[in-house]
C-alpha cells in the first residue's frame, strides 16, 4: 500500500477536522525528557513522525502510552541507561530538539545528526553556538554530536537567523541552567510559543515566547504537567485551505487557530478565495476565476516555507503568471519537476520559481520527494484530469493524520494501491 491514488476533478466540500501540530508536538514531546513528574498530552495526531518519536524516547527508559486516541502519557525515568538509536534518529529531523533536553537533564547526550526530509543543507550551528554559550562541551565527529556539561549556566545568545529547531533547542536547555538565559533574534513561529506555555506548565520560567526576545529564569527541576492541549496544525489546516481553493471548493476547518493561519488566509484573499471565521470554523470558499499572486517565504508571521510547495501546485492551474521566492530552504523546489510531469509550466532560478499557470494538469505517475511537496502533489491531483498516483507516500504520512479519510469526508476520490 506504498502509493496514493487520487481521481481528479472532484469539488471539495463540507467539514474537516484538523489534527493537533506535529511540530509542536515532537518539540513538546522532546522537552517531557525534562520532566520529573508525569505529563499528559492532548491534541497529539498519531502520525509516523511522532511513532517515531514514541519509539526514540522509549528507548531512553520512557513509560509512554496512548490513554485515548489522540493523548499520550510520558513519564522519563531518572536516570537514562542508552542514547537514541540511529536507526530512529535517521528517520525523523525533529529528533535534533532531543540534544537540549538530554544535555540539560542528564548532563550528556551523544545523538547522530538526524535525517528527515531532504529539503536543503539544514545545518545546526546555531543549536551548537547557543548549547555551547551555556557552558556545554560539543563535539562532532564521523556525524555523532557529543555534548556534556555538568550545569548549565545562563548565557546572552544572538540567533544569527531566527531557526525554529535552535530556537527550541536552546530555550529548552536554558529552562535547567543556573541564573539568567536572553535569546535574541528568535524565532516566533506558534510552535515556539506552544513550546514555551508547555514548558511554563512543568514550571519553567520563560517570558516573551512569540517576540523577538526570550528571556528564560533557570530553575532547578521541572516537576509535572496533568493536561497539555497542543496547538492545532496549521500546516495540515492551510493543506486543506489550498486544496479548497484548488477543487473551486467551499470548505469549513473545525480546530484551527485563525490567527496562525493568516499568512496564507491573506496570500488566498488576495487569490481571489473568500477566508473568514463563522463561529469557531473557518470558511474558505473558492471564487472565480482564481487570480495569480507572488509569494516570499520568511519565518513567522510570514509566508510558511511548508505551505510553499502546495501553493506551487495550486497556482499552476491559475491563469497567469506568478512568482516565489523561497528563502529558507534551497531544495525546495524539486516538487517543480513532478508537477511538470502532470502538465504545470514551471521555471526554476535559483531561488525563484515562475508560474505560468492556467493550461491543463493531467494525472500522472509521480513521486513525493518530501512531506510537503507530497502534499502538494495531492493538490495536484485533486485538480488533474484522470488518475494520479503518488510514490513515497511514507513522507506524506509522517506528517498527515487521516489523509485520505479527510479528504474522502470532503468529497475526494482517493485510495491506497
Ligand atoms: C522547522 C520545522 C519545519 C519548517 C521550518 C521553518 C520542525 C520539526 N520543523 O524546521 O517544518 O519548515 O522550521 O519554518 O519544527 N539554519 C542554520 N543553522 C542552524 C539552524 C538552521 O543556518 O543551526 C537555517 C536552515 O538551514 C534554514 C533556516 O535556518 O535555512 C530555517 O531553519 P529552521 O527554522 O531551523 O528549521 P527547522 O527547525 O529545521
Amino acid at each position: 500500500m506504498g502509493k496514493l491514488v487520487i481521481a481528479g476533478g472532484n469539488v471539495l466540500k463540507g467539514r474537516v477536522r484538523i489534527s493537533g501540530a506535529k511540530n509542536a508536538a515532537l518539540a513538546i514531546m522532546c522537552a517531557s525528557i525534562m520532566a520529573e513528574g508525569q505529563v499528559l498530552l492532548e491534541n497529539i495526531p498519531d502520525i509516523t513522525d511522532i511513532q517515531v518519536m514514541i519509539s526514540i524516547i522509549r528507548c531512553l527508559g520512557a513509560q509512554v502510552e496512548w490513554p485515548e486516541s489522540d493523548s499520550l502519557s510520558i513519564r522519563m525515568p531518572g536516570r537514562i541507561e542508552a542514547m537514541p538509536p540511529y536507526e530512529l534518529v535517521k528517520k525523523l529531523r525533529a529528533s535534533n530538539l532531543l540534544l537540549g533536553p538530554m544535555l540539560a537533564r542528564y548532563g550528556r547526550v551523544e545523538l547522530c545528526l538526524p535525517g528527515g526530509c531532504n529539503i536543503g543543507s539544514r545545518p545546526m550551528d546555531l543549536h551548537f553556538k547557543g548549547l555551547a554559550a551555556l557552558g556545554a562541551e560539543l563535539t562532532l565527529e564521523k556525524g555523532v554530536v557529543r555534548a556534556t556539561a555538568r550545569r548549565l549556566n545562563g548565557s546572552r545568545i544572538y540567533l544569527d537567523f531566527p531557526s525554529v529547531g535552535a530556537t527550541e533547542n536552546i530555550m529548552m536547555a536554558a529552562c535547567l541552567a543556573k541564573g539568567q538565559t536572553v535569546i535574541e533574534n528568535v524565532a516566533k513561529e506558534p510552535e515556539v510559543v506552544d513550546l514555551a506555555n508547555f514548558l511554563n506548565c512543568l514550571g519553567a520560567r520563560i517570558r516573551g515566547a512569540g517576540t523577538d526576545i526570550i528571556k528564560i529564569e533557570g530553575v532547578d527541576v521541572l516537576g509535572e504537567c496533568l493536561r497539555y492541549n497542543v496547538i492545532p496544525d496549521r500546516i495540515e489546516a492551510g493543506t486543506y485551505m489550498v486544496a479548497a481553493s484548488a477543487t473551486g471548493g467551499d470548505v469549513q476547518l473545525e480546530n484551527v487557530i485563525p490567527l496562525h493561519v493568516e499568512p496564507l488566509s491573506a496570500k488566498l484573499r488576495e487569490a481571489n478565495v473568500e477566508v473568514y471565521e463563522e463561529g469557531d470554523v473557518l470558511r474558505v470558499r473558492a471564487g472565480e476565476p482564481l487570480r495569480p499572486v507572488d509569494i516570499k517565504t520568511m519565518p513567522y508571521p510570514g509566508f510558511p516555507t511548508d505551505m510553499q510547495s502546495q501553493m506551487m501546485a495550486l497556482l499552476s492551474r491559475v491563469k497567469g503568471t506568478s512568482m516565489i521566492v523561497e528563502n529558507i530552504f534551497e531544495n525546495r523546489f524539486r516538487i517543480a519537476d513532478e508537477l511538470k510531469r502532470m502538465g504545470a509550466k514551471i521555471r526554476i532560478e535559483g531561488r525563484l520559481a515562475i508560474i505560468e499557470g492556467g493550461g491543463r494538469l493531467c494525472g500522472a505517475k509521480v513521486k513525493a520527494p518530501d512531506l510537503r511537496a507530497g502534499a502538494a502533489l495531492v493538490v495536484a491531483g485533486l485538480m488533474a484530469e484522470g488518475e494520479t498516483e503518488i510514490d513515497n507516500v511514507y513522507y506524506i504520512d509522517r506528517g498527515y493524520h487521516r489523509l485520505e479519510e479527510k479528504l474522502a469526508s470532503l468529497g475526494a476520490r482517493v485510495w491506497r494501491r
